[in-house]
């Protein structure tokens, strides 16, 4: 059985007392489903204050990014051990915000990744095509190229610990949704692609879908057999709209 999970990246979005008053309004809905684990995002100035509001409840708190370094001279880079002291366990590796406009690699997302997973933290690593590789059929070439550029070198043990986001680059926050059907194909290919890693791990690793993923059309998506949960941008942001998203498992 693999676990389903449903994850609000909320992006460069929310003052503290925004994160606030979204993570208050989370709690006071019915934010809780137990065939689902919970987890929301916020931007790291918020990290601490929402982890004093999230503390004993079923939402776990997660950072959107994260240096491959331990400590030292990297100005203006987070750590693992810094996101551990304020309540952080998931960490969201190479967005495709972060490839574009950063110019994150695979490398670096294998690294950080390692240093995640050495950290006690539990990675979840961004893989999809851009628009123009889908429409030139690289979907497959550059999809397999980022699992096995990102996931080098792990042992099954490190391997059972990781989680995989497959957001095609055409569907973040353009309302263009893949269908149900097309983003299934795409998870039994990096399933695939995972067996030849590990087969055990190819049967346990959750592989969520991210890419205008809101409550309309949650079900569809999350009722395919490989769609292991999502990792959703704009519709987190509306306490409502991730809660039709939760609900929808
Ligand atoms: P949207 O849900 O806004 O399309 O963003 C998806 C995403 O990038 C989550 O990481």
């Amino acid at each position: 059985m693999r676990r389903t999970i449903i994850a609000g990246n909320w992006k460069m979005n929310g003052t503290i007392g925004e994160t606030e008053s979204l993570i208050r309004g989370l709690l006071a809905g019915k934010s809780d489903n137990p065939k689902a684990t919970v987890m929301v995002a916020p931007p790291y100035t918020a990290l601490f204050p929402a982890s004093k509001l999230l503390e004993g409840s079923h939402i776990a708190l997660g950072a959107q990014d994260m240096s491959e370094h331990e400590v030292g001279a990297y100005t203006a880079e987070i750590s693992a051990q810094m996101l551990l002291t304020v309540g952080v366990s998931y960490v969201i590796l190479g967005h495709s915000e972060r490839r574009q406009y950063h110019a994150e690699t695979d490398s670096l997302v294998n690294a950080k990744t390692k240093r995640a997973l050495d950290a006690g933290l539990t990675p979840v690593v961004c893989i999809g095509e851009t628009l123009e590789q889908r429409e030139a059929g690289k979907t497959e070439a550059v999809v397999g190229a980022q699992v096995d550029g990102t996931l080098k070198g792990f042992t099954p043990d490190q391997l059972a610990k990781i989680v995989i986001a497959y957001e095609p680059v055409w569907a973040i926050g353009t309302g263009k949704t893949a269908t149900p059907e097309m983003a299934e194909a795409v998870h039994v290919f990096v399933r695939r692609k995972l067996a030849a890693l590990d087969s055990k791990a190819a049967e346990t690793m959750p592989i969520l879908y991210g890419g205008s993923m809101k409550a309309a059309n949650a079900s569809g998506l999350l009722g395919q057999p490989n769609i292991d949960g999502g990792l959703v941008g704009g519709a987190s942001l509306k306490a409502d709209e991730f809660i039709g998203i939760i609900n929808a498992v």
